[in-house]
């Protein structure tokens, strides 16, 4: 029903101007429920044989959704039109899920059957559990989260039909519920200690931080300050409407794929250290850092165009004024690490190079700000995660929003294959001459 909201079309239209034949070049223009107007280009082809040209994609619509939307100018951040503050303050992550998937806040009764169903989905299937002994145990953790969530295609493909709501809901409630299984499974293999399976009584917080950091040898005590501490970052990390990672999913998904596969494809596309992969990248650069009085010789060599470092957990696509989760997180760690009782430098650290790039002209000209990843690896360190796993804890939290989009593009009557065109810059047509002759 939302989304044939967001399918009327404005009044308003939009004139081009070819310069050489002063034709002018009509086009429609769609309104949203939020954000600017959108002209639509798909006729241009067609009817004036050119194509629009956008690398990066920083004014390009991919689809119409209802799901996420964000104000980069003001720093806003809605989930089903619900600001993420009010969210991160009141709602736990699965009743965040179930809103991201299914467009309103559960009821009671709703989310206890919801938190049951994903708790009864969350065991890997045994033989999915062998495939782990195939990585060395130094393979990096989103490697093998990315290999064994495509492995998954192969144990339901025949029996799921993509057309149908009702497989499309249940893959969704699979997924959600074993990717913690997954991920934890991973990381036990990388420090070589057996795979700890999911508990059930467990919620799905507790669950993952028992399956990774419990050993079979001795009791392992879940520290609620840790199980609420990741519940809020999963929140903040839960969707982001068309980032890289979801559009990719999106992508994948608009030619009919095994949405597994489509979602190891979103994984793949986290790790990169300019999108997900930057919480890792942060970590490093502060550990690389070491110390308050270097801020400066950092900041000059993310301002340097000869030089390729940048600023991790700086800048950000849409966000130019700040970014919503940016400030939630900033005030958690604080919180986190003072009733954790833990006193990391590199949180004194951070707050002086955040300082000293905020008063920088470069920084501030170019509107760069502090995006979700500044933050969150000081907490997930002071909660005992390895470096290695942050953009693992993305990738759990970014799986709803990623299930929540396939299941909306798979659904959406426009949505044709994903196919972009190119500005072809190769040689000219020619012929090929003998190998002799070359
Ligand atoms: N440090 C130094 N300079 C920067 C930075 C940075 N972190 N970010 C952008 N710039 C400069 C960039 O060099 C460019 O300068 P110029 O216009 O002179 O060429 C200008 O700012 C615009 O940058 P851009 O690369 O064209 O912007 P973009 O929208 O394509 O990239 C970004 C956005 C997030 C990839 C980029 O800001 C970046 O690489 N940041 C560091 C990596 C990071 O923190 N990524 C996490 C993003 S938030 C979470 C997520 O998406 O998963």
């Amino acid at each position: 029903m939302v989304l044939e909201k967001a399918k009327i079309m404005s009044e308003k239209r939009f004139t081009l101007t070819e310069e050489s034949t002063g034709k002018s070049i009509d086009l429609p223009i769609r309104s949203g429920t939020h954000g600017p107007d959108m002209i639509e280009v798909g006729s241009l082809y067609k009817e004036h044989g050119v194509f629009t040209y956008d690398p990066g994609y920083g004014t390009t619509g991919s689809c119409s959704s209802a799901i996420c939307f964000i104000d980069g100018e003001k720093g806003v951040l809605l989930f089903r039109g619900y600001p993420i503050e009010q969210l991160a303050e009141q709602c736990s992550f699965i009743e965040i899920t179930f809103l991201l998937l299914y467009g309103e806040l559960p009821t009671k009764t709703e989310l206890d059957e919801f938190e049951a169903d994903i708790r009864h989905h969350t065991m890997m299937p045994e033989s999915l559990g062998h495939f782990f002994n195939g990585f060395h145990h130094n393979a990096h953790p989103m490697a093998m989260l990315m290999g064994v969530v495509g492995s998954l295609s192969a144990f339901y493909h025949d029996r799921m039909d993509i057309k149908n709501p009702h497989d499309r809901d249940q893959f969704a409630r699979r997924m959600i519920a074993k990717i913690p299984t997954i991920a934890a499974a991973a990381y036990k293999h990388s420090v070589d200690q057996p795979i700890v399976p999911p508990n059930n009584d467990l919620n799905y917080c507790e669950n993952f931080l028992n399956m990774l950091f419990a050993v079979p040898a001795e009791r392992y005590e879940i520290s609620p300050v840790a199980s609420k501490a990741l519940d809020l970052l999963f929140i903040l990390h839960a969707d982001h409407e068309q980032n890289a990672s979801t559009s990719t999913v999106r992508l994948s998904g608009s030619a009919g794929t095994n949405p597994y596969a489509a979602i190891a494809a979103g994984i793949s596309t986290l790790w990169g250290p300019a999108h997900g992969g930057a919480n890792e990248a942060v970590l490093n650069m502060l550990e690389e850092i070491g110390s308050a009085d270097r801020c400066d010789e950092f900041i000059a060599k993310a301002k340097d165009k000869n030089d390729p470092f940048r600023l991790m957990g700086f800048g950000h696509r849409v966000y130019k004024n700040f970014d919503p989760r940016a400030t939630i997180i900033r005030k958690a760690c604080h919180e986190v690490l003072e009733e954790l009782g833990v006193d990391d430098p590199l949180l004194e650290l951070a707050m002086k190079l955040e300082e000293a790039a905020l008063k920088d002209e470069y920084f501030v000209n170019k509107k760069l700000y502090p995006n979700v990843d500044f933050y969150s690896g000081i907490i997930y360190k002071a909660l005992g995660f390895p470096t290695n796993m942050f953009t693992v804890l993305f990738a759990i939290a970014r799986t709803v929003g990623w299930v929540a989009h396939w299941a909306e593009g798979q659904a959406d009557p426009e949505a044709r294959i994903g196919r972009p065109r190119q500005n072809y810059i190769g040689e000219a047509k020619r012929d090929v001459t003998d190998i002799a002759k070359r």
